[in-house]
């Protein structure tokens, strides 16, 4: 038996990194998932790799989620999937990098889109078919950029949205309380995807510099995230709510 047995997940940004290790966690845990992403080769390739470890789970893609009349077109969509919404996994993100004074209005818009306004849109469309459940669960995926500045990448617009999600995060579990709505947040450290890790290659100075501020001075992998967001997501973890849970070897705790 799983503990996610007869819930309907959306889970956004499916299409790799840990959008799809929650998707094959939380299918692993029974949840029917329901996954989107602007990318649709990732995303048609986690639902294959879903199904091919026996989890349930239908792809929309492609998706821009900073457009709210797309955004809530999914969640129409993923709510008639399997008839109804129990779990929201706000995980898809897009975000720019630069240092003040060059980080653009426009990389300041992008980033605040990608990083707020996503969570934002779809919890607000899945609110009422959660409600009609009696109740559900919205976990939103910020950051460790939400609670200390970060030296590098230099990352202002990261640290502002990701702040703002925890901000936005308290108020739903407060809104969402009479509802039977739980809403947390999860701040991950810096977590190597496969991408990323091809992507840093063998730049040692790089992998150094991004882990330096951890206590476990490494890098964590998506399942270390996604098995708490699962855990999140069950009853199990029923008194918990308003809360932010760092997952981040450390790196706010010196
Ligand atoms: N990887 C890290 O080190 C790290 C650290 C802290 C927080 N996070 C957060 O964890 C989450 C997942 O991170 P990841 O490393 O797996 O990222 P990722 O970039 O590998 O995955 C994000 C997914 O979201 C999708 N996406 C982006 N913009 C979208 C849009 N407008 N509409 C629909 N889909 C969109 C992307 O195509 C991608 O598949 C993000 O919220 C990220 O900010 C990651």
């Amino acid at each position: 038996m799983g503990t996610l047995d007869g819930k309907v997940a959306v889970i956004t940004g499916t299409g790799g990194g840990m959008g799809r290790a929650a998707s094959l966690v939380f299918a692993r845990e029974g949840a029917k998932v329901v996954g989107c992403d602007i990318n649709p080769a990732g995303n048609d390739e986690t639902v294959e790799l879903v199904r091919r470890a026996g989890g349930e789970m239908t792809g929309i893609a492609p998706v821009d989620l900073t457009d709210p009349e797309q955004a809530r077109q999914f969640v129409e969509d993923a709510a008639a999937a399997f008839g109804g919404l129990d779990v929201v996994y706000n995980n898809a993100a897009s975000l720019r990098f630069g240092p003040m004074p060059d980080f653009s209005v426009e990389d300041w818009r992008a980033t605040i889109a990608g990083e707020l306004d996503i969570p934002f849109f779809v919890s607000k469309f899945a609110w009422p078919h959660l409600a009609r459940r009696g109740g559900g669960v919205i976990i939103n995926v910020a950051s460790m950029a939400a609670m200390i500045a970060g030296e590098f990448p230099p990352m202002v617009g990261h640290c502002a949205a990701n702040a703002g999600i925890l901000g936005m995060t308290r108020q739903m579990a407060l809104e969402g309380a009479p509802h039977g709505i739980r809403a947390l947040a999860i701040s991950p450290g810096p977590v190597l995807s496969p991408a990323s890790d091809r992507d840093l290659g063998d730049d040692q100075a790089a992998r150094d510099a991004i882990t330096k501020k951890t206590i476990l001075r490494r890098f964590g992998r998506p399942e270390e995230v996604v098995e708490l967001a699962a855990f999140l997501a069950s009853n199990r973890a029923s008194y918990i709510t308003g809360a932010n849970i760092p997952v981040e070897g450390g790196a706010t705790a010196w």
